[in-house]
């Protein structure tokens, strides 16, 4: 996973901001609710939420494909965007907690995770000043791996830092039907 990911760092450009609701910890979105919320890792320190967006889902591209069936997205390459400027973005140690408690989850719980679509297509893992979150930009359900998810959130963190003049950032599934983006959990990126 490293090998696929290390060609993956393609773009470091500027993305226009998306979110523009008010700064309250972990809002990614417009009227967010949460659906459910659970702690995972070995501590139970890092917080999973699957969330609803009242103003539609914070999609930043439109799905190209109809895929009406549950999806295994594990193992598709994503690309890697960076937010600019540099400053406050989220500490990438506390990023790797929340990647590691994925991977714990991945031992024991299960490999897989389900994402849904529509008000129910995005889910967060939070660890202090790292947020963390899946969106699914499909039109059908998509399954995942946990360690994949880690995986990207230990590529993007670091590589998303001050000395990439960036504050965290996204990688966007090559035929964008899913994303994960990695930002401060108390600022908007
Ligand atoms: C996250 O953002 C907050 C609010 O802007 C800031 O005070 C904090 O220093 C940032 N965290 C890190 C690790 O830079
Ligand atoms: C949201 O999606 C998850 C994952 O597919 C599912 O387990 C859960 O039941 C859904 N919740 C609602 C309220 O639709």
């Amino acid at each position: 996973m490293y090998l696929k990911l290390t060609h993956l760092l393609a773009v470091l450009a500027a993305v226009p901001a998306v979110f523009s609701s008010p700064i309250v910890e972990n809002s990614i979105c417009a009227g967010q609710s949460t659906i459910s919320e659970s702690f995972i890792g070995k501590d139970k320190n890092v917080k999973v939420q699957y969330i609803s967006c009242a103003a539609g889902p914070p999609d930043t591209f439109q799905a190209r494909s109809v895929k009406p069936r549950q999806t295994n997205v594990c193992g598709k390459t994503c690309n890697t965007n960076c937010f600019t400027p540099s400053g406050g973005g989220p500490d990438p140690n506390e990023c790797h907690v929340i990647a590691d408690a994925l991977r714990y989850e991945s031992q024991n719980t299960g490999a897989l995770f389900q994402i849904g679509t529509g008000t129910n297509n995005t889910i967060t893992m939070t660890y202090r000043s790292c947020l963390s979150f899946f969106v699914n930009q499909d039109f059908g359900p998509e399954v995942y791996c946990r360690t994949d998810f880690a995986d990207v959130i230990d590529w993007v963190a670091p590589h998303c830092q001050s000395a990439q003049n960036a504050h965290g950032g996204n990688c966007v599934a090559s035929d964008q039907t899913w994303y994960i983006q990695v930002q401060n959990s108390t600022a908007p990126h």
